[in-house]
């Protein structure tokens, strides 16, 4: 009887295994990533989505660096996460291993020349985004820390200035920003002013004039290969479901970033002409995320309404607490906190945007931009 019990289930383990590829990609995020790298680094700037220990550094609210994040990756680490980020995933994919945080560099030598990762949880593309946290370092600041390691840091790792243009022509450059200046300034009113300032278009522009100048001072530093991350639909995160009567998804708040990402589209095709020898690609994660938090079985989720940890109504406006006991079915659940998907999520969005069968990425995957 209990081995029947036992072959019974081993069955069914193996045919649900066979009908939810996406749940093999959870157990093995590797499938398919390269075993050379085809870039010679990856740059990351961006927020708390990718952040993998910057703000530890830091005097901010914003840190993750304690129990119970980064319970499936041997602990605290300073990602918003119960494991590892998109980008961690996304570097394997293309070769590289994982990127280390800027903050956490001692010593600059050659162990800098895969990339390094600048992002910094609570920043915006607006230096005053999520400033109610403390300290962390805007997409301004993020440029400044790579203008210096530019001026300051690589050149004693290259031969002459050529080697080093070349270099950094090849290298990815990924900006994965613009959530918080939603979340962390536009809707919260009582303590920022941009809602009264702009209507949500005024803002998207605000904003896209903005990242304009900041991208056009990444190339003149001297990236070519950019990778442009939409924002997902923030109307449906935990944080916001749990403020609606019926758990559906705030629509005022999808409406304010549709346009965002629409004109994020399009200046990945104004800048990819007007910045001569650029190439850009824009990450589709917006109808993904969609997708799974509708229907999560569809990729071996089951629960997408509610946070891993931080469960419940009440708790679910916060982010994990110290100490707070999560859910024990990680790779069940879409959202690890009330803002951050689990690691089963995350690497599910990496293999759709880095991988070589990546379908989330226009005109070319990431992977494709990376071997140019
Ligand atoms: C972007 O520019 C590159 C040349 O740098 C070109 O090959 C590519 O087709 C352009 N992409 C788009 C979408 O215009």
């Amino acid at each position: 009887m209990e081995r029947r019990r036992v072959t019974f289930a081993a069955t069914f383990l193996c045919l649900l295994l066979l009908l939810l590829p996406e749940l093999n990609v959870v157990a093995n995020a590797q499938d398919g990533a390269a075993t050379e790298p085809v870039t010679p680094a990856l740059f990351i700037f961006g927020d708390s989505l990718i952040d993998d220990g910057n703000n530890n550094y830091l005097v901010t609210a914003a840190k993750a660096n304690y129990f119970p994040y980064g319970i499936d990756s041997g602990g605290p680490t300073g990602r918003f996460s119960n494991g590892l980020t998109v980008v961690d995933y996304g570097a394997q994919y293309l070769g590289l291993p994982i990127i280390p945080p800027y903050f956490s560099l001692t010593s600059f030598g050659k162990h800098i020349l895969r990339g390094i990762n600048y992002a910094s949880a609570a920043a915006g593309i607006l230096d005053e985004t999520g400033r109610h946290y403390g300290q962390r370092t805007s997409l301004n600041g993020q440029i400044s820390q790579f203008q210096e390691t530019v001026a300051l840091k690589l050149p004693l790792l290259f031969q002459n200035q050529d080697e080093l243009t070349q270099y950094l022509a090849k290298s990815v450059f990924l900006i994965d920003i613009g959530g918080n200046d939603y979340l962390n300034n536009y809707l919260q009113p009582e303590r920022y002013d941009s809602s009264r300032i702009y209507d949500g278009e005024g803002f998207a522009d605000l904003l896209m004039n903005t990242l304009t100048s900041q991208i056009t001072r990444l190339y003149n530093i001297g990236a070519r290969k950019m990778v442009l991350v939409g924002t997902g639909p923030l109307g449906c995160i935990p944080s916001f479901l749990s403020k609606s009567s019926d758990n559906s998804c705030v629509q005022s708040v999808n409406n304010l970033i549709i346009p965002f990402n629409s004109r994020l589209t399009q200046i990945t095709n104004t800048l990819n002409q007007s910045l001569p020898g650029s190439f850009f690609v824009y990450q589709n994660t917006y109808d993904f995320f969609y997708d799974v938090i509708k229907t999560p079985s569809k990729y071996g989720f089951t629960v997408s309404t509610k946070a891993c940890c931080g469960n419940g109504r009440a708790g679910g406006e916060l982010t994990c607490l110290p100490l707070q006991q999560p859910c024990a079915d990680r790779n069940q659940y879409v959202f690890w906190d009330s803002f951050h998907p689990t690691q089963a999520v995350n690497a599910i969005i990496a293999r759709r945007g880095y991988s070589q069968y990546a379908t989330d990425c226009i005109p070319i995957s990431i992977y494709q931009l990376a071997q140019l």
